[in-house]
């Protein structure tokens, strides 16, 4: 089964990897797609946001990470995905999720997505928590936040910026 995660990864968290990890145990080979255009001004680059999660992913050996752009229906379909993988922390999520799933299973002609329940340890972690963490400019106790949220590559490079 080949198996699809696309995700915006801006930046990637534990909680996306503790999912990632759990995803690739289910199928033969997963591909994590990178959002190369999100609608607002992403606090890394695509090609940033793809090497954190090859870096933080290389000893899964069936995964590998791409970027994409447009709709991911048309990638799914050009790659040849038999299922489309998302991770749910709350209802909220869940909300979001069962509208894409409902959205892409129509435009795919049946690529079914399959959502996996976030481990409770991660629920609270979100991209847009640490980007707001950023924002405020944050003394060294947030620092220590960072590296409970994210993995060590991205949270250096948090500190540069
Ligand atoms: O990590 P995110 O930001 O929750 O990921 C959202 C993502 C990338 C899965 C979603 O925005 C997406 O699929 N974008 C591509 C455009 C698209 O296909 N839209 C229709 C699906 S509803």
């Amino acid at each position: 089964m080949k198996a699809l995660f696309p995700g915006s990864f801006d930046p990637v968290t534990l909680g996306h990897l503790d999912i990632l990890e759990r995803a690739a145990r289910l199928c033969d080979t997963l591909t994590v797609a990178v959002l190369g255009n999100p609608s607002k001004q992403p606090l890394f680059t695509a090609v940033e946001r793809a090497a954190f999660l090859t870096e933080s992913l290389r000893h899964l050996p069936n995964v590998r990470v791409d970027i994409f752009s447009g709709l991911l229906a048309d990638y799914a379909l050009r790659e040849n995905i038999d299922v489309i993988i998302r991770g749910v922390r709350s209802e909220r999520d869940y909300q979001v999720e069962e509208q894409r799933a409902l959205v892409n299973r129509g435009l795919t002609g049946g690529v079914d997505t399959l959502l996996m329940v976030s481990d409770t340890k991660y629920r609270h972690i979100s991209s847009s928590a640490v980007r707001e963490i950023l924002s405020a400019n944050g003394s060294e106790r947030f620092f220590t936040i960072f590296s409970e949220m994210v993995p060590a590559v991205v949270a250096e490079k948090l500190k540069e910026k």
